[in-house]
């Protein structure tokens, strides 16, 4: 069978030497000093500052918004629920606008029509969906323009640059997922970078129950701390990941070479100067009859494929103010994540296009 993902899993000798110095020191938790070492390693790597790690890509998005002051925002509906799932849990007034229909990505257009119609919003919540990096340059001119925070959802774009620069270093906040599913984790896990320090610091506080460095209380807080098992996991797995990523990029890149010609299939256009970091290989095909054809041929090979991400969100919580998603719902009607992951071989990548070419 050909899985759609594998989870990386960690070299069991090195994974034990950390183990064994968190049980020798009887620190699990709480700012130990696996998580430091964590934090400047995924620093160094990713070419950040303000790193602030937390235990899930959900409460990181929670704690970037709480930390910002974000109490009113317009996200993407095309994206993974948990970008949406967790505004509405913290009680954030959430609205949808449209993504770019090359790109998947929030549209900056539609981002400036809807502000320049309701300009109460205080922040803008987009992902880099897939890993593939939003219009930066042009989000930061419209949030510019009206005064807003942004928080970037980068669950997806771990180790991802943009002109050789971090595409986390953009934005007020972005967040990251290390679930096992993700090119990189801690099994669950995640981290906040900041552009600011002082909001590093206010939402370290915040992970932490509200405690502040005298110990007294202030706003009061949540418990998103990372443990020290889970940071051993993420200490073995950094030293594998530029190997795990070039390996990525490339099953990546022969996915898309051996695709590109086939007139039904849409591939999502990359930003330029992006590097590519493997985490996804979505297909966009608009017939319904076809794309059951293909889900069908897969599954009777023995390869897992999914459609992800449906529905549009603006569809699931449909109570929520909406812009207008067109772009979102018929990219959602149409989108299959295809098998990508490090313990995939070329070969497996030409099987799986070779069904596909069978039926297209
Ligand atoms: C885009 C996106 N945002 C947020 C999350 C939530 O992350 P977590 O599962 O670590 O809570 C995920 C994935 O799981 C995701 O894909």
């Amino acid at each position: 069978m050909i899985a759609l993902n594998k989870p990386l899993t960690p070299d069991l000798s090195t994974l034990t030497n950390y183990l064994t110095q968190v049980n020798d020191s009887g620190w699990y938790t709480n700012f130990g000093p696996l998580h430091e070492l964590l934090t400047q390693r995924l620093e160094q790597y990713l070419g950040v500052k303000n790193l602030l790690l937390v235990s899930n890509g959900t409460l990181a998005i929670q704690v970037a918004c709480k930390a910002l002051n974000i109490n009113s925002a317009i996200t993407t509906p095309f994206s993974f629920v948990a970008t949406t799932s967790s505004l509405l849990w913290q009680g954030i007034e959430t609205a949808f606008c449209d993504i770019d229909a090359e790109s998947y990505n929030l549209c900056p257009l539609s981002l400036d029509k809807a502000l320049s119609q309701d300009e109460h919003y205080e922040g803008i919540v987009a992902t880099h969906v897939y890993g593939n990096p939003c219009d930066v340059e042009s989000l930061a001119k419209v949030a510019d323009k009206y005064n807003k925070k942004i928080v970037y959802d980068a669950a997806h774009a771990f180790g991802v640059k943009v002109g050789g620069e971090s595409v986390l270093n953009f934005g007020d906040a972005s967040t990251l997922s290390f679930h096992a599913t993700k090119v990189f984790h801690t099994i669950e896990g995640g981290a906040i970078v900041f552009k600011h320090k002082a909001d590093y610091e206010k939402a370290k506080q915040l992970i932490n129950f509200g405690i502040q460095v005298d110990g007294s209380l202030g706003e009061a807080g949540i418990n998103a701390k990372l443990n020290e098992y889970q940071c051993a996991v993420g200490l073995t797995l950094l030293d594998q990941m530029e190997s795990v990523i070039r390996h990525r990029a490339s099953l990546f890149n022969h996915y898309r070479t051996e695709l590109k010609s086939i007139t039904e299939i849409k591939l999502p256009d990359w930003h330029l100067g992006a590097n590519f970091n493997g985490a996804y290989m979505p297909i966009y095909i608009s017939d319904i009859d076809r794309q059951e054809s293909i889900i069908t041929a897969l599954k009777n090979n023995n390869i897992q494929c999914r459609r992800y991400f449906t529905p549009s969100l603006d569809v699931a919580y449909s109570q929520q103010k909406s812009f207008g998603c067109g772009n979102s719902q018929s990219i959602a009607g149409g989108i299959i994540c295809l098998p990508l992951h490090n313990f995939m071989s070329v070969e497996d990548v030409l099987v799986v296009t070779y069904v596909i070419k069978g039926i297209l």
